[in-house]
Parts: C-alpha cells; sequence; structure tokens
C-alpha cells in the first residue's frame, strides 16, 4: 500500500536527500552532525532503487558482490543506532506514522518535512530540534526505502543509551575530539604515541588500542577478544570487516563519527576505488567514511561500522572510466572475478 506522503517522497532522488541533509546541517547538533551524513551514505538510494528494479534480484546482488544487510526492511529500528537521536526513534516513528495520515499533498520539499516531523518530536520528548532534525531525516528515508506497511508494521522500540551515549550531546562531542593523555612526559614521545579507536556496529562495540600511524585494520586483527564473526559473518578477523586490507574490495568501509582529521591523509589509490565500489566518500581532506585499511591513526577516533559492502560504482552510478583495481584478495579466484565483473558493469 502506498499513502500520498510516500508518493510523495519517492519523487526525490537520492542527490535530491543529501541536500536537503545538507541544508540542514546548521541545525544539526554537532554529536549528529557527521552520523547523519554518514546513515544517508550507508543507506544510498540509488542502490535500493537498483537492487529492486533487478529482474533477478540474486544474480544483482551477486553482480555487485554484496555481503551483508543492506535493505532497511530489516533494520527500521536499528538502523540509526550510532544518532544521538536514536533514543528518540519511538517518538519519530509515531510522528511519521501520524503525518502520513495527515498529509494531503500539500507541496513541500524535503526540508519542509523533515522539520515538521522534527518539530512534532521536539515537543514530544522535550528535546530541543538540533537534536530531532537528524533522526527525523533518516525515519523520513526509512518510510520511503521500507513503504508504509513495513514501517508501521516495526515495533519501533529501541534500547537504553550505553557507554559515551549516556553523556549529554556536548560532552560526547568533547570526548569524541580528545586524545588519550600521553602521561606527564608526553610532550617528549614522538613514535610510541598510544591512542585509542572506538568502533560501534548495531551487534556490538568496543575499543582497539593503537599506536601513532598503525592501520586501524592491523589494531583490529589483533582483537581476538570476541568471536566477532559470531555477530557479523564478514568479521573473521577482528571486529571490522576485512578481506584484502589493500583497498581492492570494500569490505572495510567505515563512518567516522570523530576524529576524521586524525585519520592520516586519503591517498588517490583509496579515492579511486571508493568510486569504484560506490561509497560516497565527500572529497575532503579528512572525510566521513574511510576504508579502515587504508586510515593510519594519528589520535583517537570513534568509528561505525556499515552492516554490508558491495562493489557498485560502475553498476549504479556508472562513475568509473576504467577499471582500477587490481584485485589481490585472500578469498582468491571468485572473489577477483566477481570484482572485475563488478568495476566493468559486464
Ligand atoms: S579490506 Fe579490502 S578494501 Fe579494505
Amino acid at each position: 500500500m502506498s499513502t500520498v506522503l510516500t508518493e510523495n517522497l519517492a519523487k526525490f532522488s537520492g542527490a535530491d536527500w543529501l541536500s536537503a541533509v545538507e541544508e540542514l546541517l546548521p541545525a544539526i547538533h554537532e554529536v549528529d552532525r557527521a552520523a547523519v551524513q554518514i546513515w544517508f551514505r550507508f543507506y544510498p538510494l540509488e542502490l535500493k532503487r537498483f537492487i529492486d528494479a533487478a529482474e533477478d534480484r540474486e544474480a544483482t546482488l551477486n553482480g555487485i558482490v554484496m555481503k551483508g544487510e543492506f535493505e532497511l526492511a530489516g533494520q527500521i529500528d536499528t538502523s540509526h543506532h550510532f544518532l544521538y537521536g536514536h533514543r528518540y526513534w519511538p517518538a519519530v516513528k509515531c510522528k511519521i506514522e501520524k503525518v502520513a495520515d495527515e498529509y494531503k499533498g500539500e507541496p513541500s520539499s524535503l526540508v519542509e518535512l523533515i522539520k515538521d516531523v522534527s518539530m512534532r518530536v521536539s515537543e514530544k520528548v522535550k528535546a530541543d530540534r538540533t537534536l530531532t532534525n537528524a533522526i527525523a531525516a533518516a525515519g523520513l528515508m526509512t518510510l520511503n526505502q521500507v513503504g508504509i506497511d513495513a514501517f508501521r508494521a516495526a515495533k519501533g522500540e529501541v534500547a537504553e543509551p550505553a557507554g559515551l551515549m549516556r553523556k549529554s550531546p556536548d560532552a560526547i562531542v568533547v570526548e569524541r575530539n580528545s586524545d588519550d593523555s600521553q602521561g606527564f612526559f608526553g610532550f617528549l614521545k614522538t613514535v610510541d604515541k598510544k591512542f585509542t579507536v572506538a568502533f560501534q556496529a548495531s551487534a556490538y562495540a568496543g575499543k582497539l588500542p593503537v599506536i601513532l600511524d598503525q592501520e586501524v585494520v592491523s589494531a583490529a586483527q589483533s582483537d581476538h577478544s570476541q568471536d566477532w564473526q559470531s555477530k557479523d559473518d564478514r568479521c573473521w578477523d577482528g571486529p571490522i570487516p576485512i578481506e584484502c586490507t589493500s583497498a581492492s574490495c570494500g569490505t572495510c568501509w567505515v563512518g567516522v563519527l570523530g576524529g576524521a582529521e586524525k585519520l592520516g591523509p586519503v591517498k588517490p589509490r583509496e579515492r579511486r576505488a571508493m568510486k569504484v565500489f560506490g561509497y560516497d566518500q565527500p572529497a575532503d581532506d579528512a572525510p566521513f567514511i574511510r576504508l579502515a585499511c587504508q586510515t593510519r591513526a594519528q589520535g583517537n577516533a570513534t568509528l561505525v561500522i556499515p552492516p554490508w559492502n558491495a562493489v557498485f560504482g560502475k553498476k549504479v552510478y556508472n562513475n568509473v572510466d576504467e577499471v582500477v583495481l587490481e584485485p589481490n584478495t585472500t578469498s582468491a579466484k571468485r572473489l577477483r572475478e566477481t570484482i572485475a565483473s563488478a568495476v566493468t558493469g559486464e
């Protein structure tokens, strides 16, 4: 079933949504400013439409080497776990359903629709609108991707905030931007500085000790404290999903919630690979989407791990002019062949 609201939302492209989010950024608290942009990159509308339009869905998913859980339909209540505004999700879901009931097709921009939901939520939960704008935007996009029936059917429940997320929005921002103390004589240290990279996925979270300039993935590979693969099948060697560790497979992409400027520069190989994979990495010097195997810790950082990875740049965006990857991965022939076909768009 569709509603006037879902029909209206369906008219907007992925680029329209990203522009709306960008326009709202000044009205979004810093605690969720990177998070909401990351969320919209984790759930790209064009990829969803490409998969929905496929005649043979399974062949299409194989053709883009899709691994993990991409569909929002299976994670309506959880996909935005890393937003501060996630705690307001029950109210957001309820208000979006009410807007869907009441909306008669008045011409509204995406920004106006998001603001309308955000205002209703902020009144209900008595929180500043800078804290409800991001989750309202994610909620409307979720409705757009899953449809009204699945949206209504979700329970609308969230877990209590844990760890750092129990603190105030300002305190979270301060802590994400801080580095570990290097001790009383820390200013004398050069190569042996130690930092912490915090990570979270929807099913797990933790912290990695890293030394200056260590690759984040290498630190993750040393963490055998848990059976990570039981939480995410892609985590066969530490808590960050990996395959090649050489910018060739796209498995290790992450969002950077804090400390982006402390993850070392993006080299041309990573820039090119991100286009091939289809991940929308901003052109900034310190983007909020990175390949963990290409990042070196130069301070503390906070990462969020998406529940899926794929290679879809050529097929979905047609933005790759030539084959730029030389896959040299651990799982060999089949993966190399599939990635090569995903890259050439055959
Ligand atoms: S592990 Fe393959 S791109 Fe990083």
